[in-house]
């Protein structure tokens, strides 16, 4: 198929196949809550597109693999900061250079191997507790019931916040994440911004102590470097702040994503029981295959051609790594979930500067949480026909916020 030159590729212009929804910026419907039949689609017939947005300029989405890695490697161009002024409170994924290799490399400094090497003990213990509960009880839902207080209670001690105030971080994590969502002319809420402000006062608070203590935290670390002066409060607080709604949702989808490919694929619980390997294999090809983060946003500073189309400067690009992960140039048979496969190139933590700093953690809680849930669970199954139920398509995380299913217990 070829476009007239110079037409714009609107989505809703588009020749979709009969019964696919088209793409568009907010999914009224929860269509493209998974949308990797229109991901195929668009890599080989229109591998880059546009979106009307109804509150700023257009959105375009890029899905081969080659283009979304080079957006992803070429920060001058693809800019993740909005504008020159920032709000006070910006997270450290809103910022280029020099402001964000500033903070970059606090935490860089604080999620060394070594440091993520130490939480293990502690994330084991808490998944034990959670999965022997979760299975006593015969199964429920795991998303709520055991994705998110493990996720949760390990970003919380990380960022060196007190257990007893992990259930109100939930909230707070929400409201970040509705904030984050309106700099990305996503929906949002009214109250994101007094609610953000409002843990993020807490979080300074909280670093106070933590340099009093003398804690080795993430939040340690960043609290030491606010008070010898290499950053501001503010910056300390959105720093620490913000690995909620980088580390949480996501990590916690995936394990839902894990739990649902060993009901898909009958033979995964025994080989991650068997093998030693396996659960550290199956955690990257679920990230490749269903990452939670599905683009990275990017601020066009200059004209480009992608795939022969042209995106005008300022415009908003969507570099989808969720389509770049299952492009057929380099993964075979890129829907099958292959734990033995090559997927190193994979982009399911993003690339270059602005990559996942928390992958190590995620990498470890999920590994961790496999290895348990292999020795006590025989088998799962879906608890109900709707027993899983996905975020709608324009939220930031993609992946199960519900997920029902009932367990048989290995003894
Ligand atoms: C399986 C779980 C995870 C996935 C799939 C994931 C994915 C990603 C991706 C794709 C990016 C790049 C976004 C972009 O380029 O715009 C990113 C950035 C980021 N992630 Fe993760 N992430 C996960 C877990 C975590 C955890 C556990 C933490 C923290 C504890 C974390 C903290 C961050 C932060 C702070 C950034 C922004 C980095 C920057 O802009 O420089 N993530 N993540």
């Amino acid at each position: 198929m070829t476009l007239v030159e110079n037409e714009i590729p609107y989505s809703e212009t588009l020749p979709w196949p009969e019964g696919m929804a088209p793409m568009a910026v907010i999914d009224e419907d929860g269509a493209l809550s998974e949308p990797h039949a229109q991901y195929a689609w668009l890599r080989h017939n229109y591998p880059v597109i546009a979106m009307h947005n109804e509150v700023g300029p257009d959105v375009w989405m890029v899905t081969r693999y080659d283009s979304v890695r080079a957006g992803l490697r070429a920060p001058k161009v693809y800019a993740n900061q909005p504008a020159d002024t920032q709000p006070t409170y910006a997270f450290v994924s809103q910022w280029d250079a020099p402001n964000h290799t500033r903070l970059r490399q606090f935490y860089a400094r604080a999620f060394n191997p070594k440091s993520i090497a130490l939480v293990e003990d502690a994330v084991r213990e808490r998944a034990i507790t959670l999965i022997d509960r979760f299975v006593a009880a015969g199964g429920g839902d795991l998303i709520e019931e055991l994705a998110v207080p493990l996720t949760l209670i390990t970003i919380g001690s990380v960022a060196g916040l007190p257990t007893e105030d992990i259930p109100t971080l939930k909230e707070y994590s929400e409201h970040m994440l509705l904030l984050q969502a309106r700099a990305r002319a996503l929906p949002s809420s009214e109250d994101a911004e007094e609610r953000s402000l409002e843990f993020l006062a807490y979080v300074a608070e909280r670093l106070d102590v933590l340099y009093a203590e003398g804690s080795e935290s993430v939040g340690g670390v960043i609290a030491k470097a606010w008070k010898d002066g290499e950053m501001t409060k503010e910056e300390a607080a959105q720093m620490t702040g913000f690995l909620f709604v980088g580390g949480h949702d996501t990590t916690t989808m995936l394990l839902g994503h894990l739990v649902r490919f060993m009901i898909e694929e009958p033979d995964l619980l025994e080989r991650l029981r068997t093998d030693p390997e396996a659960p550290a294999l199956a955690v990257e090809e679920a990230v490749r295959m269903r990452g939670a983060v599905h683009r990275a946003t990017r601020y066009l500073k200059e004209e480009v051609v992608v795939d022969g189309v042209p995106i005008p400067q300022g415009e908003l690009v969507r570099l989808v790594v969720a389509a770049a992960n299952r492009d057929e140039s380099v993964f075979d048979q890129p829907n099958e979930f292959d734990i033995d496969r090559d997927n190193s190139k994979h982009l399911g933590f993003g690339a270059g500067v602005h990559s996942c700093p928390g992958a190590p953690l995620a990498r470890l809680q999920l590994r961790v949480a496999l290895e348990e849930i292999s020795r006590r669970v025989e088998k799962f199954e879906f608890d109900g026909a709707d027993a899983l139920e996905i975020q709608p398509g324009h939220s930031i995380s993609l992946g199960p916020k519900r997920l029902m299913v009932r367990v048989t217990s290995l003894t």
